[in-house]
């Protein structure tokens, strides 16, 4: 059969493949497309039924497909990709060093006041934040399954200035010489600590239970449930109980060190996260007929 394939949000055909197996899938036809236009191997393209509708799963059957309009299907190109981990740990290693920068206490940072004595609230800090990037890395090189093997090269510069730029700036102000430790003392700081740890176990718990949900080798996606893991209660309650987890570690993060940059870090990690669970959990909806009622995406019963 023939197929036109035309540009995303315009009515542009950019090419026409012939003899497409209706067996075939959809990866086998970015192969062919790619076949024709090398620039845009098939990492790079996003087939869809519609102009603006949503990206079809690469083992799609053709003939499964009701090829509305005729036998059309739209290119959207994501442009130059780049493999995921290379990704995540491009951002997960950046903050390790950024924070570490300022925790040797540089002259050239600090002046003079960087021989004053370090608080232990400050060693302790350090840990949390060593623990966090470090499972990070962890989760991505030995726990993740992803669905896709690269990403949108951007997302790397977007991301890693993200991510850097809040350590340097969280770890300036936590390591600087003149940090006054919390209103509260040590209460306060091992309260926070305390906290902090049980939900880093929360994330990592988390991502495992979402592991086992995907066989290896696999993209399949479905809906997940509270394990014999305590901690993965959560999915009673929300779509994405890592995020749920992320935020409150962030959240503790700041309580224990009283900090502004660490709150607004948590304020924007919190919204962020926020707007993908909304997306996750909408999709969630319109995948399972059956998924939870009561679960909200990460705020229990409120967002
Ligand atoms: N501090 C911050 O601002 C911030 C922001 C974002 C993320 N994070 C952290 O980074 C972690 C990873 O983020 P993420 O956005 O990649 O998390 P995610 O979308 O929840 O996915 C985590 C992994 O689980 C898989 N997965 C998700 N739902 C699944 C399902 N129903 N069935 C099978 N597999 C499923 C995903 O596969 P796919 O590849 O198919 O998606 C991915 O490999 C977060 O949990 C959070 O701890 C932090």
């Amino acid at each position: 059969m023939e197929l036109d394939i035309l540009k995303s949000g315009s009515e542009a055909v950019i090419l026409t493949l012939t003899g497409v197996d209706p067996n075939s899938t959809i990866q086998d036809v970015k192969r062919k497309i790619a076949f024709q236009k090398r620039a845009i191997y098939p990492e790079r393209q996003s087939l869809r039924l519609e102009s603006r509708g949503r990206s079809l799963d690469d083992k799609v059957v053709i003939s499964s497909l009701n090829l509305n309009r005729g036998r059309v299907l739209y290119l959207k190109d994501l442009g130059p990709q780049i493999g995921w981990s290379t990704v995540f740990l491009a951002e997960y290693a950046g903050p390790l060093l950024a924070y570490m920068i300022s925790f040797t206490r540089p002259y050239w940072l600090y002046g003079n006041n960087a021989d004053l004595p370090m608080s232990y609230v400050v060693k302790i800090a350090a840990a949390c934040w060593t623990l966090h990037y470090s499972k990070r890395i962890y989760e991505t090189i030995f726990v993740h399954r992803f669905s896709h093997s690269t990403m949108p090269i951007m997302n790397l510069f977007k991301n890693c200035a993200y991510y850097w730029g809040f350590a340097f700036y969280i770890g300036y102000f936590v390591n600087h010489p003149l940090y006054t430790e919390p209103f509260f003392g040590k209460v306060q700081v091992y309260l926070g600590l305390i906290s902090f740890l049980l939900n880093e176990y929360g994330n990592y718990s988390i991502h495992v239970a979402l592991r086992d949900l995907r066989p290896p080798g696999s993209t399949e996606r479905k809906i997940p449930m509270p394990t014999k893991n305590p901690f993965t209660f959560l999915f009673r309650y929300v779509s994405c109980p890592n995020y749920a987890y992320e935020w409150y570690s962030w959240a503790s993060f700041s309580i224990m060190t009283q900090t502004l940059p660490a709150a607004i870090f948590t304020a924007v990690g919190f919204y962020q996260m926020a707007v993908w669970a909304l997306g996750k959990h909408r999709n969630y909806k319109k995948e399972f007929p059956n998924y939870p009622k009561r679960r909200t995406a990460i705020v229990p019963f409120l967002l």
